[in-house]
């Protein structure tokens, strides 16, 4: 039951954040093009997106514990590094978006260090760039072989 809800929720939640990363670039890429100043929007923007990549954190962490799929790993007599399933699951899954949920984290911040607009623009664009591009790569997508899931 709470299995199944946060599975749903994680795995929604990804549109979310993704849909607030690309907005976010696309707002530091127009701030950049046009040397804007470093508005509320651009502001609120990261800061939802930063929202949205804690939450999957957060789920993330809760079902590595309670997953089925998880404690299978855990409990597995071989070893669960030569398998692509649980290898993906066990470490490649969490490593993966840990390291892009830093990204942004730290995208946000670094955007507080300076006063000038355009850094601000620049690091918010290059960190949520790098993040994005692992996002993509880790999402189990439908048509990945061994590991895809549904698209909802
Ligand atoms: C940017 C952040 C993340 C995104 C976009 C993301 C995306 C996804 C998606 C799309 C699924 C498949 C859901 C489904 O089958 O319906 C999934 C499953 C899962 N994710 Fe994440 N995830 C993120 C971060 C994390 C983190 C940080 C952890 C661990 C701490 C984590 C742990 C898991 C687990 C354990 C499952 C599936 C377990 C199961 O099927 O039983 N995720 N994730």
């Amino acid at each position: 039951m709470m299995y199944t809800l946060l599975l749903q929720s994680h795995s929604l939640l990804r549109y979310a954040l993704l849909i607030f990363i690309v907005a976010t670039l696309i707002k530091a890429f127009w701030g950049l093009r046009n040397n804007l100043v470093f508005d509320r929007i651009a502001d609120k923007l990261s800061f939802f997106t930063v929202l949205a990549a804690h939450l999957q954190f957060l789920t993330g962490i809760i079902l590595y514990w309670i997953s089925p799929i998880l404690k299978w790993g855990r409990s597995y007599s071989g070893s669960w590094m030569s398998d692509t399933f649980l290898r993906y699951w066990m470490l490649e899954h969490l490593v993966g978006m840990l390291v892009a949920i830093v990204f942004i984290t730290l995208g946000r911040i670094l955007t507080k260090k300076t006063s000038i607009d355009v850094q601000k623009y620049k690091r918010l664009f290059l960190f949520f760039l790098l993040a994005l591009i692992l996002i993509i790569i880790m999402i189990p997508w439908p048509f990945r072989p061994v590991i895809g899931r549904s698209w909802f």
